[in-house]
């Protein structure tokens, strides 16, 4: 039986040293006119160089936004993905692999951010419905997000948006993509009749709702050589930026899409049990977020789980990852029995420059111990709480 730290080939072309992946995490640090720098490249060399898996960069923009993170970085321009290509080269010279993930907003961001007046950005959706939340320190007034909401007329534009910027991704050298599809972003909003409310071919039934996504997954797959090198990232039970809907509803959505990602051949599908609450109060900076009334989720219903084995069968074509509140021995021990292939640690990854060599001397993670201002700052340099955790002595 395999672990965590044996190798694993994806769909026979993508081989990683491991099972353990660094998963996607916004840090706000692309001070830069919105692109990596430095800061970046160190960061993301650090972990390769000690030995992680596959590591996806943090969330990066296909359009122009005005999402509340002002220094979270866009591949939009070629300079982009000049600005990139340090990175990806930085990790392929300690031996690793990076994945680039796709993020759009849709309707949770805000018309009113500066950079939204200066491109002359405009907030697109399935359907013109003002999403709930949202809080931008940057406006007078601290708005919540934008009812500015602008339907998309045809969903095939914003493939090509997505398509142009994967184009970016792998001209700067990312060996695949991470295509966002929870946390109440685009891709989130055509799966959820919350936010969509359509009534052509990307509205109502289930299979309608899912399109979109299957779409950017078919044009993913057309920029970098394959469905191997895609990975899918999902959270049924999510309820971030207005995300919840019914029980069933959930069930019926994702038992589809997954069957069809799995029928396209997708090489990863990375599913979150964030919201389903599996050990009580998350801890840290998930404590932060409460699951809202009205959207109840059966006790101990793990996601992963249930829907894992949608994915996880002899002669699947795809591998099942999996995050949120995972600790080494559950992932092992998961790993072990056949029910996952690749786990995703994403905080512990921020504390630790080492987790991989921690893993293999059996050396406890570090926890934050500094606040929360270490996720998005301020900082007084990108470094500081990015590029000063020590590395444990082994
Ligand atoms: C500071 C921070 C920023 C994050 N940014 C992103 C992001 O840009 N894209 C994404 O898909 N997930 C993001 N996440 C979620 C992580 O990728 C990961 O799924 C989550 O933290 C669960 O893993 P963990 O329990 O090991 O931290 C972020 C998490 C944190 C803590």
């Amino acid at each position: 039986m395999s672990s965590l730290l044996e190798p694993v080939t994806i769909g026979g072309k993508l081989s990683l040293r491991n099972r353990v992946v660094m998963g996607s995490m916004t840090r706000n640090r692309c001070v830069d006119n919105y692109k990596p720098g430095p800061a970046q490249v160190r960061h993301y060399a650090d972990r390769a160089r000690d030995g992680v898996g596959l590591i996806v960069n943090e969330g990066t923009f296909v359009d122009w936004t005005g999402c509340d993170w002002k220094y979270a970085p866009f591949m939009i321009t070629e300079d982009h993905a000049e600005a990139w290509r340090k990175v990806t080269d930085a990790v392929h010279k300690e031996g690793g692999k990076i994945f680039f993930q796709a993020w759009h907003a849709g309707r949770v961001q805000h018309d009113q951010m500066p950079l939204m007046k200066e491109m002359k950005g405009r907030v697109l959706a399935p359907s013109s419905i003002k999403a709930e939340g949202g809080k931008y320190r940057d406006l007078p007034g601290l708005p919540g997000h934008t009812d500015n909401v602008e339907a998309i007329q045809d969903p095939r534009i914003v493939v090509e948006t997505y398509r142009h910027s994967l184009l970016l991704a792998k001209k700067a050298g990312f060996d695949g993509t991470e295509l966002l599809a929870q946390g109440g972003y685009l891709p989130h909003q055509f799966l959820n009749s919350r936010a969509n409310k359509r009534t052509d071919d990307y509205g109502g039934s289930v299979e309608n709702r899912c399109r979109f996504l299957l779409e950017i997954v078919g044009a993913a797959s057309e920029v970098f050589g394959g469905p191997e090198f895609i990975c899918v990232k999902l959270n049924p039970t999510d309820f971030f930026n207005d995300s919840m809907v019914e029980f069933e509803e959930m069930k019926e959505t994702y038992t589809y899409l997954i069957k069809k990602l799995v029928s396209c051949k997708v090489g990863i599908i990375n599913i979150s049990r964030r919201g389903a609450d599996l050990h009580g109060k998350s801890s840290d900076f998930y404590s932060l977020f409460v699951r809202p009334e009205g959207y109840p989720v059966p006790k101990g219903y793990d996601p992963v789980l249930d829907f894992g084995s949608l994915v996880k069968y002899p002669g699947s074509p795809s591998m099942l990852m999996a995050n949120h509140d995972y600790m080494v021995e559950e992932a092992n021990r998961l790993v072990k029995e056949g029910k996952l292939d690749l786990i995703t640690f994403g905080r512990p990854f921020i504390y630790n420059p080492d987790v991989i060599s921690r893993i293999r001397h059996g050396v406890p993670f570090s926890e934050n111990d500094r606040g929360n201002d270490v996720y998005y700052g301020p900082y007084q340099t990108p470094d500081e709480n990015y590029n000063d955790w020590p590395a444990a002595t082994i």
